[in-house]
């Protein structure tokens, strides 16, 4: 039973609340502490998103990340979730090779990680293939179009995807593939806004909108990019609405003056000898 005693997510849940045209929560969580703090605040689906490679690792993009630094921080995360859905994220090249060597790779994550689902990537005809054999090995799937960071040295550099028409239809057809494949929900990065509301209405199965304006089932974001807890370049679509980064920073730097003047530890910080020792005998031979 959860802590709190709310029932726990689950895929036909997520599915209903985009019937009822409820909104969907989501965010990006890589350890225990911030899965807690996610999980018990209401967020719906916890990703534990490849974006960790750059968030956490301090890779320069998601492409070195392994399945065992992606298993590890699952493990973690879901020792700190009780409600929301845990969602792994196969990394490069774990779904690339045989189809033999990606289901058992997406096992994992369930057996041994403690996620409900996995997300992969893309929607090539082989992609669509291994999702629907995914699927019939009982291991949901959460498909992902547009922006598909993963095939960044393909594309150059992170741009919005699907702004003119010819790609904007195939972003489209991509979705419709990855829902007829049997994916429980589709994750658009940086599209225009309105191409994400057509492919949310023709979609039976939740859109989970980054960067792709406000039309989609529901939303998700970069733990990091919400709380303000990296300094460095943020994309338009990011609202932050803390700014972990600057205090922490501001924290350290009074610690650090703090032990420099001696004002840190004061008595109360500090232990003491039982009563009756006396100190000066402790140092006798
Ligand atoms: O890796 C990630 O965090 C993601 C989200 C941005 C959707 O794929």
């Amino acid at each position: 039973m959860p802590e709190d005693n709310l029932p726990e997510i689950t895929i036909p849940w997520l599915q209903k609340k985009k019937r009822q045209k409820e909104k969907i929560s989501a965010l990006t969580a890589y350890d225990y502490p911030t899965a807690k703090i996610v999980d018990q605040a209401g967020v719906d689906l916890i990703l534990v998103g490849d974006s960790l490679g750059m968030v956490v690792l301090g890779y320069a993009n998601t492409i070195p990340v392994t399945m065992e630094e992606m298993l590890h921080h699952t493990r973690a995360v879901s020792r700190g979730v009780h409600r929301a859905l845990v969602v792994g994220d196969m990394p490069y090249f774990s779904f690339h090779l045989s189809v033999e060597e990606s289901v058992r790779n997406a096992s994992r994550f369930l057996k041994e990680a403690g996620a409900k689902a996995v997300k992969i990537e893309g929607a090539a005809p082989k992609r669509l293939k291994l999702i629907e054999t995914l699927v019939e090995a009982e291991i949901p799937v959460m498909g992902h179009v547009g922006l598909t960071p993963q095939s960044l040295y393909h594309l150059g550099r992170f741009k919005v995807q699907g702004k003119e028409r010819a790609e904007a239809k195939k972003i489209v057809k991509a979705a419709e593939n990855l829902q007829k494949a049997g994916a429980f929900a589709v994750v658009l990065e940086c599209v225009p806004m309105e191409l994400s509301r057509v492919i949310t209405e023709k979609l039976e199965v939740p859109t989970i909108g980054i960067g792709a304006g406000p039309y989609c089932d529901g939303q998700i974001l970069v733990f990091h990019d919400l709380a303000g807890y990296s300094n460095g370049y943020l994309p338009k679509f990011v609202k932050r609405y803390a700014h972990l980064h600057d205090q922490l920073n501001e924290a350290v730097r009074a610690y650090v003056l703090d032990v420099q003047k001696g004002k840190f530890p004061e008595d109360k910080h500090s232990y003491h000898l039982g009563s009756g020792v006396d100190p000066n005998t402790i140092a006798e031979g």
